[in-house]
């Protein structure tokens, strides 16, 4: 993407509004509803609030991280699903966590290119609803089944399962490469950049001190749509049911670490938790938001996606990425009114904040004479993050720039970093600006 300066005019790529629905534990408020439901839900709502007319979107952006094996493709569904006109093109974004950032930059960039004017961009999860894969053994078996001609043909198939066959596979969060999941991959992080059990815990108090009092001062109310819940949708879910304003430091100490049970410092309250639910942004082209009347929340100004190798610091992206995002907006980190780092794990977090800080890193990995440097923990997630918010995959990146932007809004700031860690080892950071 070039730099704002060498935009034909117009051609700005401004988030003028943005939904999402509570975040809230897997199996809990959300359990009978799929990703595409999410979605849905959002899509249509955030359409009907934003008072346009369906006929203003050109293209719709969505992404989901683990797909529905009957969804071929969520972005066009996204569309069949709501009161968009059928002639709205679409296609689906997958960038792991990432997801919506890229969504949100494939928007940008079509809208620079001059190829749209208006786009639904976001993602969707469910955890609830991950597809459950039956054994190689009895998938085939099925097949099998389906062909066989006899009934001796039949039972000679069945009776060559053994009972582990019918063991089913659920979707795991492990890294194909390096065969670790995603929390024993952050404990080798801990471990590696010496970040200890209480740092990691004070970072999951904040989170949820903060997403608590950001609750309780009524900043999420404009943001998060109300969801009536299924199966006999007499209750509302309002919001995120995963916030604790109660935690304590003394009852974060007090959890067994789940990924290395011996020596481990990852537990379920420093990590982010598993998580349903969905986010959407509307991005248009700053000549039609201007053409519509329409007061942008704010504007891409840059961005970069970076990667490291899987088998060294996995989650370690967002310092490679940051820099450069940061370079692209001819910025630097000390212009950024607020930063919003993704907490898959606080261990992660802070890994990337000493990276951020380091000069050895910045002169070892990236070839910089001087690091980014340290940022103020006052402008960091200050209406907390995925640890207390929680993180439906996909949709984190929309909740991270819808949050952002309107928060830079109450503060009159001007620019604001958000970075997002992602399996692969990839990293994202995203630089927004108001006005
Ligand atoms: C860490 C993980 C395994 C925990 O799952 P879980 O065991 O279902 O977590 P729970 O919410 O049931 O929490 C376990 C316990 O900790 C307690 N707990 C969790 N957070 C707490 C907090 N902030 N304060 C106090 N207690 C807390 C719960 O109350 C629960 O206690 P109980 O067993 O007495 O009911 C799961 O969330 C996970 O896999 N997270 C990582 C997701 C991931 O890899 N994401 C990718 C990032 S890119």
């Amino acid at each position: 993407m070039g730099m704002n300066g060498s935009l034909p005019p117009g051609r700005r790529a401004a988030v003028v509004a943005g939904l999402r629905t509570p975040f809230v534990k897997a199996g809990t408020d959300f359990k009978d509803l799929s990703a595409v439901d999410l979605g849905a839900l959002v899509v249509n709502e955030l359409v009907a609030r934003s008072g346009l007319a369906p006929k203003e979107f050109d293209s719709v952006v969505f992404g989901q991280v683990i797909p529905s094996p009957t969804v071929t493709l969520i972005g066009r569904e996204m569309v069949l699903r709501s009161q968009l006109p059928r002639s709205v093109q679409a296609h689906t974004a997958s960038r792991a966590c990432a997801t919506s950032i890229q969504t949100t930059t494939d928007a940008a960039d079509q809208i620079q290119l001059g190829h749209s004017d208006c786009a639904l961009v976001g993602g969707t999860e469910s955890i609830s609803d991950a597809p459950i894969f039956a054994s190689h053994a009895l998938a085939q078996a099925l097949v099998e089944l389906s062909r066989a001609r006899s009934l001796g043909d039949r039972l000679k198939i069945i009776s060559s399962l053994r009972p582990k066959d019918f063991t089913p596979n659920p979707p795991a969060l492990k890294e194909p490469t390096t065969g670790l999941t995603m929390g024993e991959s952050a404990e080798l992080m801990a471990q590696k950049n010496g970040i200890s059990r209480e740092a990691q815990d004070r970072v999951a108090l904040e989170s949820h001190r903060r997403a608590a009092a950001a609750w309780e001062a009524g900043k999420f109310d404009q943001e998060v749509m109300h969801v009536a819940v299924p199966p006999a949708y007499e209750r509302i879910a309002t919001r995120d049911n995963i916030v604790r304003k109660d935690t304590t430091l003394e009852a974060l100490a007090q959890l067994k670490p789940v990924f290395d049970k011996r020596y481990g410092t990852i537990t379920a309250g420093n990590a982010s938790p598993l998580t349903d639910g969905a986010a959407a942004l509307i991005v248009m082209s700053e000549e039609k938001a201007r053409s519509l009347g329409i007061r942008p929340l704010g504007f891409v100004k840059a961005y970069a996606y970076a990667a490291l190798d899987p088998r060294d610091q996995l989650l370690q992206g967002p310092a490679y990425a940051a820099p450069v995002a940061l370079d692209r907006a001819r910025l630097g980190l000390k212009d950024m009114d607020l930063v919003d780092m993704h907490e898959a794990f606080a261990a992660q977090v802070l890994s990337n904040l000493k990276a951020f800080a380091s000069k050895d890193f910045a002169e070892k990995e990236l070839g910089r004479k001087e690091p980014l440097g340290e940022i103020d923990p006052a402008r960091l997630n200050v209406n907390g993050g995925s640890i207390a918010l929680g993180h439906p995959f996909a949709a984190t990146g929309a909740r991270m720039i819808l949050q952002t932007l309107r928060e830079l809004e109450r503060r009159k700031g001007q620019h604001a970093l958000l970075t997002v860690c992602a399996a692969g080892a990839l990293g994202a950071a995203l630089v927004l600006e108001r006005e």
